[in-house]
Formats: C-alpha cells, structure tokens, sequence
C-alpha cells in the first residue's frame, strides 16, 4: 500500500522518479507525488488521479533536480485530495516526506505539535506529523533529525527525506513497511520494490526494520536504531526489467496469466531433482521434525488463503497430519492451539501482507515453527520465518493475482510431498509418480492458454449479468473460492462462491431464471455428486457454464457451456482448473471497461489492518 521512490545522482530525478512511481502505481493509486531540490527549495508537486496526472502537474522542463523523492498513494488517513496526497511538508517548506505505512500515535503527536509548537495542519494525514517533526527537531543535521522524529512515533513506516538545508543528501527508514536501496554509478536510489528500479540497477540491499539508510549520490550507510553503522551484503536481482513490464500484453494481469507454465515450470525446477526427490533449500525441517509436527495451521489472506485451502487438501493426504486454515486476520485475534509441535506455514505473495505477519508473529510466540511460502524475496515474511520457500513466480504486478497462486499451489504441493515422503506416507514410487505429474503441468497449461479466445467468446455473452455463483466439491470447492474472488474484484459483479453441496441449504433460493453458475466438476469420487448439484440449479434456470477435464464428456446434456482442461490425476486438477477461470474474469472486467490492473478500492500488498 503506497509506493515510494527516491534518488540522488545526476540525472532526471523527475524523469527517474516518475517513471519509477509508474511500476509502483499496483501498489495504490489514488493520488500521486514528487518533491524534487530546486534551488535552494524543496518543491511539490501533487495531485489526485493516476501518476499521469501528476506528469501533467509536474511536466514544466524546469521543475528537476539531481534529487527528489515520489510517492503513490493508497488512502489511509484522510480522503485522496491534493492536499492529503505526498509529499508532506513542514511549516517552512524546507522538510518534504513521503510515507508508506501508518503512525499509530499521529493524534497525539498532531495535538503536541499544535499545542507546544503552534504547528498548524494542512492535511488530514498522518503522515504531516512526520515532516513537522523533521522540522522541529533540524539543527543542522538531517539525519539526527529523522532519527530523533522516528524516535517519537509508533506505527508502521517506510519514509524518504529530502531537506533544502541538505540538498546532497536523501534519508529513509524502514519499519514494518517495504524498503530498498539501489546501488547505482554515481547514483543511487530507494523503493518499496524492486521492479521500480530494475531499469536502474541490479544490486540492492534489504533495508531491515528499524534501520536507517543513508544516500548521497556516491555512498549508501545503513545505520541500526542504536546510530551504529551497520554492513549490509548486496543482493544481485536476477530478474530482467522485462519481466516487470507488460511485453505487449494489453494489461499485466493477461501477462502474468500467459506467465504461469514458465513460472511454474521455475518452481519446479529449483525444488525437483531429476531422480524425483525434492530439495527444500532455505527449508530445514529435519524427518523427526516432521514426524514431531502434531498439528500444521495455514495461515494467509485472499487468493494465498485459497492457496492455503488447497494445502490443507494435499498435508492431510500426503503427510497424513491435521490442517487448520484460517484467513490471518481472524487467526490472531482468536484462542488458536499453537505450541511447539505446531507448524505454522504463512502463505503470502509480496510477503507484506500486515495481517499475515501479524498473525506469523502470534505463531512464533506462543512456540511454533514458521515457515512461509513468499514470492517476493527478503519481504518482511520472508525474514521473520524460521524456514522460506520462495514461490519464484517473478514479479506479480496486476492487483488480481493468478500466477502467484498457482506457483502457491505447486509449492504446497510439493512440500505435502516431501513431508510425505519423509514421514514415510508415501514410498519413493509414489513420491516419483506423483512429481512426475507435476513436472507435465507446464505443458498442460499452455494447452489451456490455446482457450484464450473461446473463453473470451463466452465472457462476451455473460458479461452482463450482475450476479454469479461459483460451485464446487472438495479441491474444486477451494478452485470455486477462487474463481469467484478473481472475477468480483477485477469486475466488481457481485460473485459468490459456495460449497456446492452447501447450496441446498440456502444459497440456491437466490438461483432462478438465467442465474449464471459456475460448476467446478474435475473430480471423480466427486463427479455424480456435483451431477445431481447442477441439475439442481439446472432446474431452477440456472445457466451453467462447467469445468471439467477432456475425458469426462456426460455434462455436455446437464451443462450450457463446458470448458475442458487437459486429464489430470483428481489431486492436481485446482492448477490447471483455476486458469479458465482467470481468464473468464479477465474478459468480463475488459468487455465491462474496468481497470483491470487497478481495480477500485484495492492495492497489491496490503499493509493495513
Ligand atoms: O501479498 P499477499 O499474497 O499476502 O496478498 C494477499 C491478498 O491481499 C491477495 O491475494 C488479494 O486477495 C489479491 N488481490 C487477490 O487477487
């Protein structure tokens, strides 16, 4: 939530900026901002609407510097304005902040602020405590004045700093909240995330909690909250910055679909080793680890809890140990039996996500073993497990995510295997057979991007209903919440997903002439149950668009439209089946004219409560 970009060096900083804050903007993007040194000043310009707006407002050729800091914004305190939107700025106008995050204690702080110091407010952010606070405590040294104001404040923050008194200088720190610094020739920069710096530089460091970085255009320091100089190793960026741009896909969440068999494929690849085996590097769960596990809770929110769903599915099978999930914002606010026979995996995609962390938090107090399944590498989920399996999926850019959850799944899946197989549930015949599998994957999902058209044909003629019910029994039943998800918050129709056997006692009194049903029906034990669940709805008008896989052709007389996926073993069936799914609520948002990539409302990495 909100995007920071800054740098020193001397280039375009409007230019390096601007461009930066375009490969955030998934991050929030109700409002957008820059403050760039202009002789002697620190100038702001800021506006509500999308980072093309604020190119408008800043487009004059002599509004630039060799340093500046950017903001895009996803509201927290205060309604997106002008005014509320970053930078910030003390009385003066000679301290400019951009913040991503919340101060908890800004009420307080703001009253101190009014009553000692006769500050008054401009905007009804929290993040105007920062920069007065800056400012009152500016003696000639801005980097004791960040320390000092962050001394005050209580919260969650990524900030970047520029002061007219130090134009040859930018101040960040980092709690609880995204940051990272870019280490360039002659230049150097911070972010909230890597992709707005890969046109840049390839190396960066890891800003750690509770840190503060220093930036000049030839030196980085990194100081701890003690003011001690802290050495940090560089971490080389293996991505190309193609990868975070769209590659002539129309929106990136079409790309990041086409992307699944590779990214999947890469999953695999650094987990499988050719005699079927699956290497856990990063993971160090010992055989009488696994065997010691009496309980496992998945742990996450959104599209990564439906991730979870499917894990549950896969633990208890393969590793034959009991699975609780729960969505992370309930987790930690109930009694949950967690103790040091407890795995605790936390499933997350930018590894930031403020309730999943949180929740983490709560397992790792009261004793459990953490491990998480992250996409984005050293987020701060990442940092706080014990074990990391990263999802290496790539960058995700496109707020809905699809090839994060299936990179999610394969993940999931592969550690049910291995605890498996080390639990000895599964010989090394079965293990292989069954990896063996997921290795075909890859291949099986690009046959189901060749459907690309025909569901589009099928988005064409259903985009206009209002209302849609997903269904499904078992895996199919987790796929449903799934689909069903994707499709609401990229075409805002109010969709609804639900155990199909569950329809029966209520849901179904909504389904009537026309009603669309979405029927999930890949399983086989599951198959003549799901029959009798669409003839039900069936009955009542529903029209029914099924999945179901190639050789399973008795629908064709129940159902109106049936997608096929490839055959597939009943186990592994929610990869290949989610796909169409995603494809159907991309054609529905763009035959509705919705902004795919940035749905209304909602932001890629959510760090709010
Ligand atoms: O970064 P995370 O995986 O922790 O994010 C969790 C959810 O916010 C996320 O999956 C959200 O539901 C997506 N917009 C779904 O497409």
């Amino acid at each position: 939530m909100c995007g920071i970009v800054g740098y020193i060096g001397n280039g375009s900083a409007k230019e390096i900026i601007i461009d930066g804050l375009k490969k955030l903007e998934y991050r929030g993007y109700d409002s957008a901002g820059i403050a760039l040194y202009i002789d002697g000043e620190v100038q702001v310009r800021k506006c509500t609407g999308r980072i093309s707006n604020l190119e408008l407002a800043a487009a004059d050729p002599e509004y630039d510097s060799h340093i500046g800091i950017g903001h895009t914004r996803w509201a927290t305190h205060g309604a997106p304005t002008d005014v509320n939107a970053h930078p910030h700025s003390n009385t003066e106008g000679t301290v400019a902040v951009v913040h991503n995050g919340i101060i908890e204690n800004y009420a307080e702080l703001k009253q101190w602020l009014s009553k000692e110091h006769g500050i008054r407010f401009v905007s009804e952010t929290d993040t105007e405590v920062i920069a007065h606070l800056i400012g009152i405590y500016y003696d000639g040294d801005l980097t004791d004045a960040v320390f000092r104001a962050v001394d005050m404040m209580r919260g969650s923050y990524a900030i970047g700093v520029v002061c007219s008194h130090e134009p040859d200088k930018l101040v960040a720190v980092r709690k609880d909240s995204p940051l990272i610094a870019g280490i360039g020739k002659g230049c150097n920069f911070i972010a909230s995330d890597i992709p707005a710096l890969l046109k840049h530089v390839r190396e960066i460091y890891l800003i750690e909690n509770n840190e503060t970085v220093v930036l000049t255009k030839d030196h980085i320091t990194i100081y701890n909250q003690n003011r001690e100089e802290v050495k940090r190793d560089v971490f080389h960026v293996t991505w190309d910055a193609a990868s975070a741009e769209k590659e002539g896909y129309e929106h990136f969440m079409l790309k990041e679909i086409y992307d699944q068999p590779k990214a999947i494929e890469e999953t695999l690849n650094r987990r499988l080793l050719p005699d079927g085996r699956i290497r856990l590097d990063g993971i160090n769960l010992t055989r009488e680890d696994i065997e010691n596990f009496s309980r496992v809770y998945i742990v996450a929110c959104g599209t990564a809890y439906h991730a979870g769903l499917i894990g549950k599915y896969a633990i208890e099978k393969f590793a034959q140990i009991p699975v609780e999930v729960d969505v992370a914002s309930e987790f930690r606010y109930r009694e949950p039996f967690v103790d040091d026979r407890t795995l605790f995996i936390a499933i997350s995609q930018s590894g930031e996500t403020l309730d999943t962390l949180a929740a983490l938090r709560e397992a790792k107090a009261r004793g459990a073993r953490v491990l998480s399944v992250v996409n984005v590498v050293g987020s701060s989920v990442a940092r706080e497990s014990d074990d990391v399996f990263y999802t290496w999926a790539g960058p995700e850019i496109a707020v809905a995510s699809t090839k994060a959850y299936t990179t999610q799944l394969i993940s999931m899946y592969l550690l049910a295997l291995h605890m498996g197989s080390e639990k000895g549930c599964l010989t090394p015949e079965q293990r292989n057979e069954l990896t063996a599998e997921l290795m075909g994957l890859p291949a099986k999902i690009s046959q189901i991007l060749k459907l690309d058209a025909e569901i589009e044909a099928i988005a064409k003629q259903l985009y206009m209903k209002t209302q849609v019910f997903f269904i499904g029994r078992g895996t199919d039943c987790a796929v449903s919440y799934e689909g069903s998800l994707k499709l609401k918050e990229i075409s805002y129709i109010n969709s609804f997903a639900v155990a199909a056997g569950e329809l029966k006692h209520g849901t179904i009194a909504l389904v009537e002439q026309d009603t669309l049903v979405v029927a999930l029906a890949t399983q086989g034990k599951l198959f003549k149950k799901m029959l009798s669940n669409i003839q039900e709805v069936k009955a009542r008008g529903a029209y029914v668009v099924a999945v179901a896989q190639e050789s399973c052709k008795q629908l064709e007389a129940h159902a109106d439209c049936v997608i096929y996926i490839p055959d597939c073993r009943d186990e592994f069936t929610p990869i290949p089946a989610v796909v169409p799914l995603q494809f159907f609520a991309y054609h529905v948002a763009r035959f509705r004219g919705c902004d795919i990539d940035k749905p209304k409302n909602l932001a890629k990495s959510v760090t709010v409560e």
